[in-house]
């Protein structure tokens, strides 16, 4: 087959949401031999998603525009996860690719919730349906952790424990629904930036591996109110993406000062997340944030929710 296009289909499109991921428990551990970091963390799926859309250009070639909120900042050529994905499902099928993408970002971009993983997650699934590819779970599994180490879980969604640099996923049944407010910054930081200040402060003897997972998988499978997850929310990053970024501290407090549970870094930030006791209390954390200012801008969304192969 190597070298012919699917047959084709003219006019078909294909369209799957994929969540923004939150870690609400993201323990991290020492660097290995590879580089990555060994992670012991809980992931959850949040109702902010990206809209990926696949459909045949009619000739050889991967195509992709972006639209919504800092679309603009994104790269549309090779550099684009979504594109390397595209190829990759056209590698395992043998054939050539042949799409134009469309990324609908509702995710915040750069904001350690994943976006970019999440259109990948939706592009390996939209291009494996445009071009009728048989792939099964574990294979479409092993291109997505090729990606990046969260994409496999962004093809799941719900509630998973996340081990090995984060690519292997155990779900988690959660009982119930949770309310957080969602708060992006004007700045900036990247992933590996933050792992290496977190060995830097790690060697001036500054935060510990938070390894034990259970405590929060517990609350989830039996459905703690917020205030008791409020307790167990711990990101073994937030003191490094603090240290990069120092205004992130403010944000955070005013947050607490405003009636949050909790304030809780985003991975590897700049996103601040607050948690809620309900959706009212969402709504009224929301309102307040924003009228502080210090945020780019103030979401509402609530977790877990279904991942775009469920
Ligand atoms: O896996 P992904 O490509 O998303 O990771 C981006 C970068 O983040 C890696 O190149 C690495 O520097 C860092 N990383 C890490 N340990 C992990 C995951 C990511 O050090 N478990």
């Amino acid at each position: 087959m190597t070298g012919q296009t699917a047959p084709a289909q003219p006019g078909a499109q294909i369209s799957v949401d994929v969540p923004a991921k939150i870690n609400p428990h993201l323990g991290v551990g020492d660097p290995r031999a590879d580089g990555y970091h060994a992670l012991s963390t809980v992931y959850q799926a949040i109702s902010l998603h990206d809209t990926v859309t696949a459909e045949r250009r009619g000739e050889p070639g991967i195509e992709i525009t972006i639209s919504g909120e800092g679309a603009a900042t994104l790269p549309t050529g090779e550099a684009n996860l979504a594109h390397k994905a595209a190829k990759l499902v056209a590698l395992y099928a043998g054939i050539e690719p042949d799409v134009k993408l469309h990324l609908n970002k509702r995710i915040p971009v750069a904001g350690g919730l994943a976006g970019g993983s999440a259109d990948a997650a939706g592009a390996l699934i939209a291009c494996a349906r445009l071009w009728e590819v048989e792939i099964g779970d574990a294979e479409l599994e092993r291109l997505a952790a090729g990606l990046g180490s969260d994409v496999p879980f962004c093809l799941k969604g719900g509630t998973a424990i996340g081990s090995g640099r984060g690519e292997q996923l155990t779900p988690v049944t959660a009982k119930g629904t949770w309310h957080w407010v969602v708060a992006t910054t004007d700045t900036q930081i990247s992933t590996p930036e933050c792992y290496k200040e977190v060995d830097r402060l790690r060697e001036d003897g500054i935060g510990r591996y938070s390894s034990d997972v259970d405590p929060l998988v517990k609350a989830f499978e039996s459905g703690a109110s917020a205030d008791d997850l409020a307790r167990l929310l711990i990101n073994d990053m937030e003191a490094a993406a603090v240290s990069l970024r120092p205004q992130l501290a403010s944000l955070m407090h005013g947050g607490l000062e405003e009636g949050a549970l909790a304030a809780h870094v985003s991975g590897s930030g700049p996103t601040v997340l607050f948690l809620a006791t309900d959706v009212k209390h969402a709504v009224a954390l929301a309102r307040r944030i924003r009228m502080r200012g210090g945020a780019k801008s103030v979401h509402l969304a609530h977790g877990p929710v279904s991942g775009p192969a469920a």
